[in-house]
């Protein structure tokens, strides 16, 4: 077995860097996240992409209040005008809503900066035409933090199946509502878990929007855009929310044995585009009941690729910030690819340790013997062995260990299967 993993460069290779000046608007759960990650992985973006991101301005609601990232006073601003003014090559869009969001993208795309947004609600409302307008000015309009938060499922539709016939899409698109169903199937009450929800920055500003599903119905209006080509501020999903009554929902849904789920659904059908929101009985197996806290699901259907599953964190400020930072990275040009020789990775042996599971032809006494002699303990004999062989089950020991057992099994003239064990003990 020829198990690597990559390891990661020691020293940066030498690289001219350039300073994309950045202003951010909107400091709060996914801006101050942002802020973060690029203070984080600076030093890894400078040495792989050749640039640098300088923060030249952020928009905040007061600067009085303490913040998680320190920032020099002079770059923060309550004011609108004056962030409209900022010196920058790009504007990062974080706080939500349309007004002053959709003044602060024209402001961008029309002097020709990159815009990048989180901003489901005006991406939805606006996106067409300020794809438009970013058409005419040259301008960059990126939004994957707008959606799914860290899942990268405009990129799937955008890029990956972009030559495809997408049939139809449905996801749990909302963190807060799966958080808070997820919460009280485990005996949380409707409001503790909303609390907690707003607490851990999943929520929107006015969780009436997650609760009611305009949160849900202003991300499927998107990925309709970008599967069908409908205008999202034509396309009005029916909608149903979680209100009024959540905890009969769930009670109710766990009587039959299943569970409730807030589903938005898109379908190309003859006549048109269908959106629904609304909460959905789900089969307690199914992999909508198996997508727990805020984690959201997203299942692409199409012609040719089938049917694709996107899973991952829909809500929270550091996956939000992780798609915000890739779109900053796109939206600037790549440097040319890196040759070999100053690309210092190497493989090496995967360090984890496993449990496995060796089936032998070799009877119980010598398989001891063969283990013992690799100095792996064995956990476990099968008591019922399912074919002549012996099966057994060793202790924790890395893929290099296991490999040593393994040839040790063959070159006494014996034959071994083995499966690494995820079992839980
Ligand atoms: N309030 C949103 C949610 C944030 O809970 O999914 C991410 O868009």
């Amino acid at each position: 077995m020829n198990h690597a993993l990559l390891a990661l460069p020691t020293t940066a290779p030498e690289r001219s860097v350039r300073t994309i000046r950045v202003a951010l608007a909107g400091c709060g759960a996914v801006g101050g996240q942002f802020l973060a990650l690029l203070r984080a992985q600076s030093a890894s973006i400078a040495a792989a992409r050749g640039i640098r991101a300088e923060i030249t301005r952020v928009l905040v609601r007061s600067t009085d209040l303490p913040r998680a990232v320190p920032l020099p006073p002079h770059i923060l601003t309550a004011d609108v005008e004056s962030f409209l003014r900022s010196p920058a090559d790009v504007v990062v869009e974080a706080i939500g809503g349309i007004d002053p969001a959709l003044r602060i993208a024209h402001a961008a795309i029309a002097t020709g900066r990159g815009f990048i947004t989180a901003n489901k609600a005006l991406v939805a409302e606006h996106g067409a035409a300020l794809e438009q307008l970013a058409a005419r000015h040259a301008a960059g309009l990126r939004f994957e933090a707008a959606v799914a938060g860290g899942v990268p499922v405009i990129r799937v539709l955008r890029d990956a199946i972009a030559h495809d016939e997408v049939r139809s899409i449905a996801g749990i698109l909302n963190g807060t509502t799966n958080y808070i169903l997820t919460r009280m199937e485990t005996g949380a009450s409707f409001a503790a878990a909303l609390a907690d929800a707003q607490a851990n920055g999943f929520a929107e500003a006015d969780p009436s929007r997650d609760l009611d599903g305009r949160d849900s119905a202003d991300k499927i209006r998107i990925l309709a855009w970008l599967a069908f080509g409908t205008s999202p501020s034509t396309l009005l999903p029916e909608r149903r929310g979680l209100l009024p009554a959540p905890d009969a929902l769930t009670s109710a849904a766990a009587a039959a044995g299943g569970a409730v789920r807030l589903i938005a659904e898109t379908t190309r059908l003859d006549g048109g585009v269908s959106a629904v929101v609304e909460p959905v009985l789900v089969s307690g197996s199914s992999e909508f009941a198996r997508t727990a806290a805020q984690d959201n699901l997203i299942l692409v259907d199409s012609a040719w690729t089938g049917r694709l599953a996107l899973a991952g964190a829909g809500a929270g400020g550091r996956p939000t910030a992780s798609s915000l930072l890739a779109d900053l990275l796109d939206a600037t040009p790549r440097p040319p690819r890196r040759d070999a020789a100053s690309t210092p990775l190497r493989g090496v042996a995967d360090p984890r340790a496993f449990r496995w599971l060796i089936a032998t032809t070799a009877p119980p006494p010598q398989a001891r013997d063969f283990s013992a002699g690799e100095r792996i303990g064995m956990e476990d004999v099968l008591p019922h062995a399912f074919d002549r062989r012996t099966h057994v089950l060793t202790e924790p020991c890395t893929r290099a260990r296991v490999d040593a057992l393994l040839r040790r099994i063959h070159h006494a003239g014996f034959a071994a299967d083995w499966l690494r064990c995820e079992l839980k003990q």
